[in-house]
């Protein structure tokens, strides 16, 4: 394998072209090498625009190019699991957007067919790799809050006028727990590294989804975790985590821009300090652990399992609505 890894972009999703590829563009170990469509006229304009060399019009050409070490798949919620495995058929490792999969079920059988072959995949939640998440998590590792005893999580923006994207349909594993709320869960778990013994969720379900969602999530520690997430509220990322000791907020927590410093406020003994993070590409950061995970045949920095995890949270919150 060359000092590069050559990326194959799995759609002309939104995601990739503002973010996802800019990111592997810039990338010290990645070059994006091509791009898939449904559409051939679709996949070259993709490509023009965004100076890819080479265009397909199905997405099986991308998985038969030898030329192509690695697939990012940013498809809908529901088509995750099919065609990341038919990744893993074809040898690629793949970046799969989140959630991992529909269900937790069909994201162990992702897993399972992935490490059987022993090809690498990994989870795209990239906020994870940006150093304010990391500082947070030394923090907490440190008591700066004692014992957690609660988190509380946001993730709303507003759809309105957008009312045929993806995660307004139901066939497509939309919804809001699905495409923001993950979010808060996730984080939930990675900050109290444990996984919850039990769910409850309310929502106001629109046409087809969840479209408003708050749960509460309980931890083997006694921490709680009470989220909310949403597609008709004025945009909020955040997070905040409490204890005896201290008090810990993050704003903007999973979307923070790439080009501005972010503040962690720390409330303790009657005072804040702000802790001021320099601006960082987590996407990028996230591409490049990916790829050096590829180039030096080490696990990526969270292991897929814990996307699986991620989803066992997921499925238990929707089990518990009401009428479910
Ligand atoms: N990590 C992040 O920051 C982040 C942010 C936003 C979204 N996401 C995730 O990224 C994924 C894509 O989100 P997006 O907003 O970028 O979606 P999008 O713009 O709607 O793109 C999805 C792409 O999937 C392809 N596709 C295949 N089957 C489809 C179908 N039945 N209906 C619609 N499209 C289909 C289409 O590409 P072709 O027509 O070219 O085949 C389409 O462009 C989701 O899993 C979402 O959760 C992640």
């Amino acid at each position: 394998m060359a000092d590069k890894i050559r990326w194959g972009i799995l759609s002309t999703a939104h995601i990739g072209r503002v973010r996802v590829i800019p990111a592997i563009q810039k990338a010290r170990n990645s070059v994006v090498a091509a791009v898939a469509s449904r559409d051939l006229d679709r996949a070259r304009d993709f490509a023009r625009e965004l100076g890819i060399p080479t265009a397909y019009g199905s997405y099986e050409e991308l998985l038969a190019d030898p030329n192509i070490d690695a697939i990012y798949n940013p498809l809908p919620n529901s088509e995750h699991a099919a065609w990341s495995i038919k990744c893993a058929e074809a040898g690629k490792a793949t970046l799969c957007e989140k959630p991992l999969a529909s269900n937790a079920a069909e994201a162990q059988v992702m897993v399972d067919a992935f490490a059987r072959r022993h090809v690498l995949l990994a989870e795209a939640f990239m906020y994870r790799f940006h150093p304010q998440t990391q500082r947070v998590k030394a923090m907490i590792a440190e008591g700066a809050v004692g014992e957690i005893n609660l988190i509380q999580a946001s993730f709303t923006f507003d759809i309105t006028g957008r009312e045929d994207d993806i995660r307004l349909k139901r066939a497509l594993a939309g919804g809001a727990l699905m495409d923001v709320g993950c979010y808060c869960v996730n984080v939930m778990r990675l900050m109290t590294g444990e996984e919850p013994d039990d769910a409850r969720a309310f929502a106001r379900i629109g046409r087809e989804v969840d479209e408003t969602l708050t749960g509460i999530l309980t931890f083997p520690s006694g921490a709680l975790g009470h989220l909310d997430c949403g597609f008709r509220a004025l945009t909020t990322n955040t997070y905040e985590i409490r204890g005896r000791r201290g008090r810990i907020v993050v704003d903007p927590a999973f979307i923070p821009a790439s080009n501005r410093e972010t503040v962690i406020r720390y409330y303790h003994d009657n005072v804040c300090d702000e802790i001021v993070i320099p601006p960082a590409d987590q996407y990028q950061l996230m591409v490049e652990d990916f790829a050096d995970a590829l180039l030096n045949n080490r696990p990526p920095r969270f292991e897929p399992l814990d996307a699986v995890r991620n989803m066992v949270a997921i499925d238990r919150l929707y089990a518990s609505l009401p009428g479910h």
